[in-house]
């Protein structure tokens, strides 16, 4: 028979440990409803959209190609590159991250086109970040237009739910009024285009890219916290892949500059997101942006007055 005292101590570890699994991973947190777009385009096939950037022993094509796993290991990390570039558009993949120990694994779904420009690229990111300090996946976004490298314009959101579990909607909306993140169709950044940053808002085709690395020196405060292959092999699952844009044509005659020479792809008569519909979010849509900003974001490059004394021009003094 337990004394009172011991009952008691028992009973407050239970309300502990109750407290502390319901506070991570934010998994109480439940967003509002928002339009779905993932519902609105074609999927793609990961073979018919996509061939192989890097580590090649590493992909493994599934489901008759439409999905894949993408793996890291001590030998390599592995990565896809879409068939096409694209001018403006919306991309899509459903992503189930490797569970576990994931300190300096960094899942990256992006836009670029380094090859094409080196000196003066454009790169729109989605980064999947292992576990830093707690014990969750980071969701990092950030632009560069035009070679801004020395402007980091990242921000940092914890997720909603455990990304580990199952596949969700991780997708970029790209057109010439704004640049969107989503995660499940809700927006979690809205990157606006206007004339004080006309030089560094992504205007040149881009690439989308898939890929899993090791990051230890460059996600973990400069190795603090490497990736540890013990837990190898990681594996990223991906499927349900969209890329509806505007298909770029390689022009045969090199002076003619690259947006006009991007064709109107597939059956669409226009740039399927350029469109009245998507150069606004929705209130519905604004509504899930604000709930996962003030939720869930952590950093935002906008606040960070330690890093920039003059903040750059698109951050709005709150
Ligand atoms: C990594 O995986 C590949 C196959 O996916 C295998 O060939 C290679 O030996 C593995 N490397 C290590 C260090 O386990
Ligand atoms: C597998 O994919 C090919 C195209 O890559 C398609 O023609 C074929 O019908 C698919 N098979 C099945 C069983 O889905
Ligand atoms: C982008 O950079 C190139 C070379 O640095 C420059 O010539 C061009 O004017 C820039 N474009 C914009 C839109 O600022």
């Amino acid at each position: 028979m337990a004394s009172a005292q011991e009952r008691l101590l028992l009973l407050s570890l239970l309300i502990f440990f109750m407290i502390s699994a319901a506070s991570s991973h934010g998994a109480i947190y439940k967003p509002p409803l928002v339009p779905s777009l993932t519902d609105r385009f074609n999927r793609v096939a990961v073979n018919q959209g996509y061939s192989e950037f890097f580590g090649h022993s590493n992909i493994r094509l599934l489901n008759n190609g439409s999905n894949a796993d993408l793996i890291l290991n001590k030998s390599s990390g592995s990565g896809l590159v879409s068939r096409n570039k694209y001018h403006h558009g919306f991309f899509n993949a459903a992503i189930k991250l490797p569970s576990g120990f994931t300190s300096g694994v960094v899942i990256a779904f992006y836009l670029s086109n380094a090859d094409l420009f080196p000196h003066n690229h454009d790169e729109i990111d989605i980064e999947l970040l292992g576990h830093e300090k707690r014990r969750d996946w980071v969701l990092q976004t950030n632009i560069y237009g035009n070679g801004s490298v020395h402007t980091g314009r990242e921000e940092k959101l914890y997720l909603w739910f455990d990304p580990t579990q199952e596949f969700h909607q991780y997708s970029i909306l790209w057109n010439s009024h704004h640049i969107v993140f989503l995660v499940d169709n809700v927006p979690v950044r809205e990157f606006a285009y206007n004339s004080a940053i006309s030089g560094v808002y992504p205007s040149k085709p881009m690439s989308v890219y898939a890929t899993i690395w090791d990051a230890s020196e460059w996600a973990t405060h400069g190795g603090k916290y490497p990736v540890n292959y013990q837990y190898a092999p990681y594996v990223v699952s991906l499927g349900e892949m969209e890329m509806e844009g505007c298909v770029w044509q390689q022009p045969k005659d090199s002076s003619s500059s690259a947006a006009a020479s991007c064709s109107r792809s597939g059956l669409s008569s226009f740039d399927p997101v350029e469109g009245e519909e998507f150069a606004k979010l929705s209130q519905e849509q604004i509504n899930g942006l604000e709930w996962a900003r003030k939720k869930l974001m952590f950093y935002s490059y906008c606040k960070d007055t330690s890093r920039y004394k003059v903040l750059p021009p698109e951050c709005k003094p709150s």
